[in-house]
């Protein structure tokens, strides 16, 4: 038997019916007509994921500026449940993670998941995420309300602002 052939490819007005059938499929909450606009638009912070030609999982990321700080914020990643464990979450990840390093200028990566999600809070820790915060009544229209907050840092807030620890002492970089 030939190994099943997986690749990403890129969300276009031809397919964008496919992306939201498949985010209607895996995600409880509702993405509106704005998300998919945007996400039109997103280049490569949006891919769908092929499993022999068919479409099985999809991520769609922004560029968040909020909070002084530049962050890549993943709205939606998932796959479809029969081609879990196949490692398609993976590729996806590390396409984001790839992304974010050719860029070389996000402080760190985020994405909210509901409390009782363990499979992907799982998944995320795989690749170096943690739980940074919980927020209660985070959803409205499902339950539990409540989602963690999964970041992996990458720069720090030192290193945002151009100072860093060398030796215990705090330098000022020069600019
Ligand atoms: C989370 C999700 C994207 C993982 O996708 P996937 O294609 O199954 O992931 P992979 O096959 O690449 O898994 C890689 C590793 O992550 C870990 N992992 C993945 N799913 C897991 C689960 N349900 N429980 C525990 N560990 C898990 C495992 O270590 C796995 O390696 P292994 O299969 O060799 O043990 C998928 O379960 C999903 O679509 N869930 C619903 C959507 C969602 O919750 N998305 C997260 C919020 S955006």
């Amino acid at each position: 038997m030939t190994r099943a052939t997986i690749e990403l490819g890129n969300v276009t007005p031809h397919n964008i019916k496919q992306l939201k059938k498949l985010n209607s499929v895996v995600f409880p909450v509702y993405y509106n007509d704005k998300f998919y606009k945007d996400v039109l638009e997103a280049g490569e912070l949006a891919k769908l994921a092929y499993y022999n030609d068919i479409v099985v999982g999809a991520v769609c990321c922004r560029i968040d500026t909020s909070e002084k700080s530049r962050r890549l914020y993943i709205m939606t990643l998932g796959c479809l449940y029969p081609y879990r464990r196949l490692g398609i979450g993976t590729m996806m990840v590390n396409h984001v993670l790839n992304y974010v390093e050719r860029d070389g200028n996000f402080d760190s990566i985020f994405l909210h998941v509901q409390v009782n999600n363990e499979g992907a809070i799982d998944f995320y820790k795989k690749f170096g995420f943690e739980i940074v915060e919980t927020k209660e009544h985070y959803y409205k229209r499902i339950e539990p309300a409540d989602a963690h907050v999964l970041q992996k840092t990458l720069r720090s807030k030192e290193q945002r602002n151009g100072t860093h620890e060398e030796n215990g002492k705090e330098n000022k970089k020069a600019h």
